[in-house]
């Protein structure tokens, strides 16, 4: 019986990157959430890491493309694709998926989707194998995969920084009782970088090399000791390949937009927060998961505009992955009193 159904996964379905949770093994894929087709065959030419490095790469008929922006599902047919190939291939070996009955996958949405959204998120869930998709909110599936009490009867708050969205939001008894979704996130900052070094040094560089930038020079508070790097872009005028020294304190500058918009996001938060709960966060304070988490000195950013502790998750890339394979798990007692949103 058991070999009739495929393996129940968990898929943290991200602008940047997707992970999928396979019940009791965990987390058994991480790629980047990009897909590469050959436009003649209309045919999958590759998947995440592969397909990442091709992304500005591309001859005439293969594109590579991110079918997610601002979290959600800008191009269904390439999502569907991309979903088909990430459940099979974490099915086992010589079981062939296809011919056997779909899994339940769960799938984590932003809290601030549209219903039409979501449904777009199920459809392309269930079209790419699954015999039933539910759905779970990203807040509380970082929430829970940060270790935090969501359960309780107290103030847990989470903020998530991804590639498309970040969202805030404050947990209780199972539940976000206040959030703020804004679509502003790792992306934005890269696309702040690409503008102002087009705008400044006349240089147009991708945006691997905009990432790449961020990761390396990026922060949000001054750091003990600017740093500086080469970056090698095309000249705008010439034409040319060009090389220029760009400093940490010109990236923090440029980046300062969509960095505000999301520490404004976290206090808009804590303003509409219910007092007891705000109380709770005050002592415990904030838990910072996504990628974004990971931009340098943003929680003490954070930490100097609220006046609230401040804690980076312990895997902050992998918090919404593991805590949707938890749900998961649990599925089958949680339903019914947690709703699948
Ligand atoms: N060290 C770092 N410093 C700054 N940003 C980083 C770092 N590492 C990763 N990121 C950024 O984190 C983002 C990806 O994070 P994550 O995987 O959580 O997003 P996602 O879940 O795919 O997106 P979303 O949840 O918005 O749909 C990217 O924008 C990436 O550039
Ligand atoms: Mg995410």
């Amino acid at each position: 019986m058991l070999g009739l159904f495929g393996r129940d996964v968990a898929i943290d379905l991200g602008t940047a990157n997707t992970l999928v949770f396979v019940k009791r093994h965990g987390i058994v894929l991480s790629e980047p959430s990009v897909v590469a087709i050959d436009t003649k065959t209309d045919r999958v030419v590759a998947v995440g890491s592969t397909a990442k490095r091709m992304l500005g790469r591309t001859p005439e008929n293969i594109v590579a493309m991110r079918p997610l922006k601002d979290g959600v599902i800008a191009d269904f047919e390439v999502t569907e694709k991309m979903l088909r190939y990430f459940i099979h291939k974490v099915q086992p070996r010589r079981r062939p998926f296809r011919s056997l009955v779909g899994p339940r996958v769960v799938v984590c949405v932003p809290s601030g989707v549209t219903g039409v959204e979501l449904r777009a998120v199920k459809e392309a869930t269930e079209a790419a194998g699954a015999r039933q998709a539910f759905t779970i909110e990203e807040p509380l599936a970082a929430a829970i995969g940060a270790g935090m009490p969501v359960t309780e009867a107290q103030g847990n708050m989470i903020v998530d920084i991804g590639g498309g969205t970040s969202e805030v939001a404050v947990i209780s008894l199972g539940g976000i009782v206040t959030k703020s979704s804004i679509r502003i996130a790792g992306d934005d900052i890269d696309e702040a970088i690409t503008s102002y070094i087009q705008k400044e040094y006349k240089l147009t560089i991708g945006s691997q090399t905009a990432e790449q930038l961020k990761m390396e020079l990026g922060s949000a508070f001054p750091l003990e000791e600017e740093e500086s790097a080469e970056i090698r872009g095309r000249d705008l005028v010439t034409g040319l390949p060009k090389t220029v020294v760009i400093t940490s304190e010109e990236i923090r500058e440029a980046i300062s937009i969509p960095v505000d918009a999301i520490v404004t996001a976290v206090r808009d938060t804590l303003d509409r927060t219910p007092p007891e709960l705000a109380s709770d966060v005050v002592d415990q304070g904030m838990v910072l998961a996504g990628g974004g988490a990971l931009l340098r000195h943003l929680d003490e950013r954070i930490r100097r505009e609220t006046g609230i502790p401040v804690h980076i998750a312990d895997e902050p890339l992998m918090c919404v992955a593991i805590g949707s394979g938890r749900y998961l798990e649990e599925i089958d007692s949680y339903r019914g009193s947690l709703p699948s949103v």
